[in-house]
């Protein structure tokens, strides 16, 4: 199992949560964060001073998935949060030890695997 983290522009929400679902990811975390992507074009200097490094607000999500979803959510991040311009967003894979449904007790890929309701 992975956990994919996406972090992506707010303004692209609505097609990355198409793309999630039309690749049938079902379950992840979506908060609003704020981050740097390095770019130095933010940078001011007051009094010769380097003061502030604007952060701009994105969102972040998190998807844990069984290893066949792993591609397939990583394509829907792309697809839905790319514009082609700068700050774009970033997408990271970390290897994800177990998970818990907590109302089964089910765990590992039987727990990031999509139920019908
Ligand atoms: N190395 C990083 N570690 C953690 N978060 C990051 C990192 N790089 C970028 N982010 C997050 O992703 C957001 C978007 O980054 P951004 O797309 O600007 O990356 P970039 O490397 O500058 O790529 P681009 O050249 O397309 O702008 C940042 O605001 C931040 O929240
Ligand atoms: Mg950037």
């Amino acid at each position: 199992m992975k956990l994919v983290i996406g972090i992506v522009r707010p303004e692209r929400a609505n097609e990355v949560l198409e793309a999630l679902y039309r690749a049938n990811i079902r379950g992840y975390s979506m908060s609003r964060v704020q981050g740097h992507g390095g770019e130095t074009d933010r940078v001011e200097t007051y009094r010769g001073t380097t003061v502030k490094m604007a952060l701009s607000e994105k969102l972040r999500f998190e998807i844990a998935v069984s290893e066949p979803f792993v591609q397939t959510t990583i394509d829907a991040l792309c697809e839905g949060g790319r514009t082609g311009e700068v700050g774009d967003g970033k997408i990271f894979v970390l290897d994800l030890e177990s998970a818990v449904r907590i109302r089964t007790g089910e765990k590992d890929t039987g727990a990031v695997t999509p139920v019908a309701p």
